[in-house]
């Protein structure tokens, strides 16, 4: 047993954070792999997992001192503070999300203890890496949950109804940003019973949004309109383009109910979608839910955590949205994690081994040192 790879789970202390990094699902496969996991107590507690759930599937449970004894790879959802790993192995890896870009100095920190650190967020969009990317996972429920907080908010109801008292008339609702977010917002605000229309700078979302019963509203007037760069991300578009979206924003925008914004746009600051004089232009009583709203913002005057109002409508967006879906979240970050580490399990000897398509483009750290390209210069 002794040599068995071990895998620590420690408690996520960041705020607002309620997801694990692991399951007893993923633990007992684990198990199966051929690994011992640890598990600091109360680790689960937030996502509706008890110790004894992870007992029961063969973790050790512990205090966190005694989880990182000699482990081989710590599991997390975002990165543990450095502080919190006294007592880890030099060479051990760190499996997390662990914002590089905002938490360079943390990732500068694992670099001088000799960890290596491994970027959950930087998985490269690959088909067999597809089922290994938190960001897909947690935005698909990012999505989802948008659509349903900020129908919690509305003083309205989403689907047409037609009662004795009268007719109620459908919600409006508009997703700006249609990436795996904007695809869940889509089809959740149509199961509610709203008429949903959708817009993106990648063209090659327009079917998608046809395909799931919304309407689709693009700049189709500006040359060189394609928005899509690398990996299948967004760039960032002209200042011509910009300024037709706004325009066409503006129209459609003062008619809209509910307005959920999703875009984001890799290592830089979200782009701003709505303004102010658009807000002041839809009817009061809407609601906007800026999903982007932790990266900068899509909606002028968001803030997170708050619901503000402003002109009569309600803008909302949590810094860590999947975080209010603690137990889906977590079952799904878990399998993401477990499915990365068991694509590349080599049996002989016991622990994964990365090749260099998945880890060279996740792997920030290594022998005391910062390496990531995208960290560098
Ligand atoms: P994201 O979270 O980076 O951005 C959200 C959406 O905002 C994107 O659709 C983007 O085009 C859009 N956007 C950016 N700037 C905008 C603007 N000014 N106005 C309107 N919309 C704007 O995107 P996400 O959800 O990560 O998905 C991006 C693409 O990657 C999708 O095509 C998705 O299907 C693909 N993907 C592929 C994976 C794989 O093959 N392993 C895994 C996950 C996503």
């Amino acid at each position: 047993m002794a040599d068995r790879l071990k895998l620590a789970v420690l408690r996520e202390t960041a705020q607002g954070e309620t997801r694990v990094a692991a399951s007893p699902e993923t633990v007992k496969k684990f198990i199966a792999l051929g690994a011992q996991v640890a598990v600091e107590a109360g680790a689960g507690a937030n996502a509706a997992i008890a110790d004894a759930d992870y007992a029961a599937v063969g973790a050790q449970v512990g205090d966190a001192a005694s989880v990182l004894a000699n482990a081989a790879i710590v599991l997390g959802v975002q990165g543990p503070e450095a502080d919190r790993l006294s007592g880890l192995t030099p060479g051990a890896w760190i499996v997390a999300g662990l914002d590089p870009f905002g938490r360079h100095d943390r990732v500068e920190a694992y670099a001088a203890a000799g960890y290596e650190a491994l970027a959950m967020e930087f998985m490269p969009r690959i088909t067999r890496a597809q089922s290994m990317d938190i960001l897909s996972s947690q935005s698909n429920l990012a999505g989802y949950k948008a659509v349903v907080d900020a129908a919690g908010v509305y003083g309205r109801a989403f689907p047409m109804m037609m009662t004795a008292a009268g007719t109620i008339s459908a919600a409006k609702a508009f997703v700006m940003g249609v990436g795996v977010a904007g695809l869940q917002a889509i089809a959740t605000a149509r199961r509610l019973g709203a008429q949903v229309s959708a817009t993106d700078v990648r063209s090659a979302t327009k079917e998608q949004i046809q395909s799931l019963g919304a309407k689709p509203i693009f700049v189709e007037s500006v040359a060189g309109i394609e928005g899509e760069g690398s990996g299948g991300y967004a760039t960032e578009m002209s200042p011509e383009y910009q300024k037709a979206q706004a325009e066409l924003v503006s129209s459609h925008i003062a008619k809209q109910d509910i307005v959920i914004t999703t875009a984001l746009i890799p290592g830089r600051a979200a782009p701003r979608l709505i303004s102010d004089v658009q807000i002041a232009s839809m009817k009061p009583g809407s609601v906007i839910f800026d999903l982007a709203v932790a990266q900068g913002g899509n909606v002028e005057g968001s803030v997170a955590d708050q619901i503000v109002e402003r002109h009569g409508v309600k803008i909302m967006g949590w810094s860590n949205t999947a975080a209010h879906l603690p137990a889906d979240a977590s079952a799904l970050f878990a399998r993401n994690l477990y499915n990365f580490l068991s694509a590349f399990w080599d049996k002989e000897a016991g622990r994964p081994v990365l090749d260099e398509e998945i880890g060279g483009a996740i792997r920030l750290t290594q022998r005391g040192a910062v390496i990531h390209p995208r960290l560098l210069g």
